[in-house]
């Protein structure tokens, strides 16, 4: 089939790649002139496991090819696919603009029946809204449908290749049997719902994701006080079925360019029908404050941050991508500059992105992780690079002035960090010792419990 992907972000390039790898001929296009030009050089615009060989492969092949001629790419196509952005709007509603721009520019160039397939994520409605729009500017048929797209950064090759579920929403044979040979050689379940129950599958999936996680972050905060391992209880809950393994990772919360938009979204949609969606409200709450945990308990363990030097190990929202977009470095170091800290930072991959996005020069970036921990008070892990964990803990804590880790991830074990000497911070590992006092504490409670037990 001839496929038109609009957007060349994360979602329409890797969708774009991946069709072409399935055999389809694809053009990608982008106002980003720039970018266009890159993209035809084969060289990727963001970090992603695997992206660029595809990219070369199937360029290569005249598969996949690369435009800033929207009108072009839509009549050479029989499908068109929208992958434009939806940033949050600063009262974190979507911003739609960009896609009704494209709509409406779909509407201009069609040349004959197509099919416009919608994989930005979009609040309910929003296809119906597209299909005015292309109508009001169209001379000619179409459908549209509506495809949310469920890849993770890092991994979206395979997520895209080998989707957990397809979800197409239209009501439409014709589109039914058309998207569904689109999307033939994959094996996954294929679910065929109206297009307003398909907008919401994929609101509903990033917050139910966001939830796991601040709920487990919650349980990792009592697991702290009463002496408790979240990473115990965690795999023992995710033995049961019904709960599952999966994002049950106690740490300092999550970000990225989706969860913390799209739960947003969402609370924003439910108030617009008069639902006040209090559960995922504190979703939010819970994840802004997990990330302050470092800096208390940084404080705990030096006192005041004015003029200590701290090492900031990983700054992207989550390994194997050098996207910062709502990290919790952001925060976190946006923090220890107010309090007169001085950073010294190493991420493999982000440090650009993240120079860019904080737009400060207070931060001093290192080439290594040993590098930032010279002469530092204290190292915090904030994202769980794989090379942090073979690192040699005592060359690092030999440069240091002090051995504190705030290991915000659980990296390490507390027998790792203790034996090569640190004073160590985990989320949601209480210190033996003060699981001991608060149960020298309790002593007199719990003698009661077993009396009237
Ligand atoms: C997410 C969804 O997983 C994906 O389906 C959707 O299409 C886009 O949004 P992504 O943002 O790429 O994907 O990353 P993901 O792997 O889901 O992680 C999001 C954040 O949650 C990261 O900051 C990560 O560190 C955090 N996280 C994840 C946890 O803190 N604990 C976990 O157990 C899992």
């Amino acid at each position: 089939m001839r496929l038109a992907v609009i957007g060349t972000g994360y979602v329409g390039l890797v969708s774009g790649v991946c069709f072409a790898e399935l055999g389809h001929e694809v053009v990608c296009v982008d106002l980003d002139a720039e970018k266009i030009d890159k993209l035809r050089r084969r060289e990727v615009p963001f970090y992603e496991p695997g992206l660029k060989e595809l990219i070369e492969v199937n360029s290569a092949a005249e598969r996949l090819t690369f435009t800033t001629d929207l009108t072009a790419a839509v009549q050479r196509s029989d499908i068109v696919i929208l992958a434009v952005g939806t940033p949050s709007l600063p009262s974190g509603e979507a911003n739609l603009s960009y896609i009704k721009k494209a709509a409406e520019e779909i509407g201009r160039a069609l040349n004959g029946y197509k099919i416009v397939v919608t994989k930005s994520t979009v609040p309910v409605g929003t296809n119906e809204a597209v299909s005015r729009i292309i109508a009001q500017h169209a001379s000619y048929s179409f459908d549209i449908a509506s495809v949310p797209e469920f890849l993770r950064e890092g991994t979206a090759i395979r997520d895209t290749m080998a989707p957990d579920r397809i979800v197409i929403g239209t009501l439409s044979d014709r589109v039914r049997q058309t998207l569904t040979e689109l999307h033939a050689p994959l094996t996954a379940n294929i679910l065929i719902t109206d297009i307003r129950s398909a907008e919401m599958i994929k609101y509903a999936s990033n917050a139910f994701l966001a939830t796991k996680i601040s709920f487990i972050n919650e349980i990792s905060n009592i697991c702290e006080k009463v002496g408790a391992d979240i990473t115990r209880v965690a795999e023992g809950m995710g033995y049961d079925k019904r709960i599952g393994s999966s994002f049950l990772q106690a740490g300092i919360g999550y970000g990225g360019s989706c969860f913390p938009k799209d739960t947003q979204a969402l609370i924003q949609l439910a108030g617009n029908v008069q639902h006040d969606f209090k559960l995922l409200k504190s979703v939010v709450e819970v994840n802004r404050e997990q990330r302050m945990k470092v800096i208390i308990k940084l404080e705990q363990l030096l006192g005041e941050l004015q003029g200590r030097t701290i090492a900031v190990w990983g700054l992207s929202f989550k390994p194997n991508t050098d996207d910062v977009r709502e990290a919790p470095s952001l925060d976190i170091i946006g923090e220890l500059i107010v309090r007169g800290a001085i950073v010294r930072a190493y991420d493999p991959i982000a440090a650009d992105n993240f120079r860019r996005m904080i737009g400060t020069d207070a931060v001093a970036y290192c080439g290594s992780a040993i590098e930032a921990a010279e002469g530092a008070d204290a190292i915090c892990l904030l994202t769980e690079w794989p090379e942090f964990k073979e690192l040699d803990l005592r060359q690092a804590g030999a440069a240091m002035k002090s051995r504190v880790m705030i290991d915000g991830r659980n990296v390490y074990t507390q027998e790792q960090l203790e034996s090569a000497g640190y004073q160590s911070y985990s989320v949601g590992r209480a210190a033996h010792t003060q699981y001991e006092a608060n149960l020298e504490q309790d002593t007199n409670r719990i003698d009661l419990i077993h009396i009237v037990s």
